[in-house]
């Protein structure tokens, strides 16, 4: 259902963050704020922050963030439409009316649910009478125990033409209702219709509110199809599910992460050896819309893939697939087992401890950026100038897929001066200091003179070499609007390979070519607009400067680009670019308010002095 942004405005201002956050997270005033242990991540000391004047909270811990419906969206895991729904009640707001369509399809999707909830639990209680015999002992011979089977209420279809349809219209429903629900089938020719799982252990599917919305069935022994899955419904759609994401949500809350495997064994298997956090597809490549679902619960869920061929394809499927829609602090990771291997196969008679090794997830699992790098390089030779093109000009064909832009600039530098390292085989990398996130007050104009900042960072660079090693990849990832500068900053990277002091950079780019736009940049004008890049400076004093300025010239570009989309959305009203809008909004009044905070300490810091 789309709502109108006057609408969610009116909602949102009808019902007070602080009061509904309130009810689940201990809040204490700060100042304008109020602060709380976050709800989202394991922590001691609060830093899930409240500003019920903006509308918005934020964990400084891990970077939740968000207005009061997507608050109740997270903890109380319901979309973002049943989240409306429910505040609109409390807050007493009449929703604009649906249409009589809408309402009938409503109540369809009730009717069914019924459906599969009664069929589920028929499957079960059959799996343990003496016609699932052969079912229950198939899984007790896959090493599951009861306590698993009744979690994930495994059952049994019997090898009966139209049982479960009996079964089913003595409890009255409507035939129309067992076909709608995809259960039982009716065939063309005008014979009767018959139950779809016959002769299968039957997999329930439930929505991520535990509701039973489909199932899969699969054969005792070997034969075609394995499994047999519940065709798309009302209820259900193959693409918009995880299988066992109810049962998993606990567990991935708790720990931060979650598991993405292959099919409904490796969930079971998972769970059975104490990986409470896993989740499957269903027999299809991960969907953007389950990616969606994946980042509603983590940042950055772990997609583990079986060790051969196929799976190595889908991960790569995967990685390419999550490019558009990445966005700053949400990402995927990637853990492919050894050859040979599933989940499934790799616990079946493995203790939890055993298990350990195998699935630890956390460290051994690898980055998205790190495994399109490893795609695009593994077993590819790049000892001519054409390959290494070739290489360069794949690398750049993904970037130009993320459509964040800062996201964007950010795998552009990383690939860069990965490149470099490869293409000087100076082997790996040494890691870098973290970068210290100073001050944010600075001398410089950022909002007024885009074009003197750029020029500001290309002078400081050349007076102070040594700040390459620094800010050699952001200089990388960043891309100037003037194609002068953007050459000049092209020819400094080139160049920056070894230690070279600022005298010897200039002459180098003067051999370049880049002489003129040299001669505009080392200037007085730009000096003055920009005093970091002065060459009188100290370096460390440099480097302080550059990270402030650095994050206001980003900042700047946000609401450039924020200025175009509410241009845009004046043209083109739509709820998910109204939502993208309002989120920019607040997460740059939250940079803003951080801004702000800093200022003030500084000055408190230094009237104290
Ligand atoms: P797998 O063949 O890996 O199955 O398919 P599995 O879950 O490991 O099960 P076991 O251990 O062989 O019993 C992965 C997923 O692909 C879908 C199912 O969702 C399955 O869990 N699939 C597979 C089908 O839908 N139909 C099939 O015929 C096979
Ligand atoms: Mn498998």
């Amino acid at each position: 259902m789309a709502f109108t942004p006057e609408f969610l405005d009116e909602l949102r201002g009808r019902v007070p963050l602080a009061g509904a956050i309130g009810r689940r997270v201990q809040l204490k005033k700060r100042g304008r704020e109020f602060v709380g242990l976050c709800p989202f991540h394991n922590e001691k000391t609060p830093s899930f922050t409240v500003n019920e004047e903006k509308g918005f909270f934020h964990c400084f811990g891990c970077g939740a963030h968000g207005d009061v419906i997507g608050f109740v969206m997270r903890v109380d895991n319901l979309s973002f439409p049943e989240v409306v729904e429910r505040l609109a009640g409390q807050a007493g707001l009449e929703i604009p009316v649906s249409t009589p369509e809408e309402r009938g399809q409503a109540e369809q999707r009730k009717s069914l649910y019924a459906v599969t909830e009664a069929a589920c639990s028929w499957f079960e209680h059959r799996l343990r009478q003496p016609a699932g015999r052969e079912g229950f002992d198939y899984l007790k011979g896959r090493g599951l125990d009861d306590t698993v089977i009744a979690r994930f209420r495994l059952g049994f279809a019997p090898d009966a033409r139209a049982a479960l349809k009996a079964a089913l219209a003595r409890q009255d429903f409507a035939e129309e209702q067992m076909i709608a629900a995809g259960l039982v089938i009716r065939p063309e020719d005008g014979r009767e219709s018959y139950d779809r799982f016959r002769g299968r252990v039957i997999f329930p599917i439930a929505d991520r509110r535990g509701r039973v919305i489909a199932f899969g069935g699969r054969l005792l022994g070997d034969g075609q199809p394995k499994y047999l899955n519940s065709p798309d419904t009302p209820l259900f759609s193959k693409g918009r599910v995880l299988y066992g994401l109810a049962q998993a949500l606990e567990a991935a809350r708790e720990s931060g992460e979650i598991i993405v495997t292959e099919g409904y064994m490796d969930v079971i298997a998972l769970h059975r050896a104490g990986f409470k956090n896993a989740v499957a597809p269903l027999g299809t490549a991960i969907t953007e819309m389950q990616i969606e679902m994946l980042w509603r619960v983590v940042p950055e869920p772990v997609l583990c893939f079986d060790g051969d061929q196929a799976g190595r394809r889908a991960a790569t499927r995967a990685a390419e697939r999550v490019l558009p829609l990445l966005k700053p602090g949400h990402s995927l990771r990637f853990y492919l087992l050894p050859e040979g291997e599933d989940p499934g196969s790799r616990i079946e008679g493995h203790t939890r401890a055993g298990m350990h090794d195998v699935v630890y997830l956390k460290t051994e699992s690898r980055p998205l950026s790190e495994m399109l790098w490893e795609m695009e390089t593994q077993g590819r030779p790049i000892d001519t100038p054409e390959r290494r093109a070739a290489l360069e000009r794949r690398l750049e064909d993904l970037v130009l897929r993320i459509a964040d832009r800062r996201v964007q600039a950010h795998y552009r530098s990383h690939f860069r001066s990965k490149l470099w390292r490869l293409l000087r085989g100076s082997g790996q990398a040494k890691p870098r200091p973290p970068r210290r996130d100073v001050g944010l007050r600075s001398d410089v104009d950022v909002g007024s003179l885009p074009l003197r900042v750029e020029q500001g960072f290309l002078a400081a660079i050349i007076n102070h070499p040594a700040l390459l090693k620094h800010v050699g990849e952001e200089l990388a990832g960043l891309q100037l609007a003037e194609g002068e500068l953007d050459k000049l900053r092209a020819e400094i990277i080139k160049t920056s390979g070894s230690d070279l002091d600022s005298a010897t950079l200039r002459s180098h780019l003067r051999e370049r070519g880049c002489s003129d736009v040299l001669d505009r940049l080392l200037t007085q004008d730009v000096y003055e607009a920009a005093p970091f890049s002065r060459p009188d400076k100290a370096v460390e004093e440099v480097l302080r400067e550059w990270n402030s300025v650095w994050t206001r010239y980003w900042r700047r570009q946000d609401r450039a680009e924020l200025e175009e989309d509410t241009k845009a959305l004046g043209e083109d009203m739509t709820p998910e670019r109204w939502a993208r809008i309002s989120a920019k909004k607040h997460e740059m009044q939250m940079a803003e308010s951080l801004d702000a905070d800093q200022d003030d300490l500084e000055s408190e810091r230094m009237s104290g002095d």
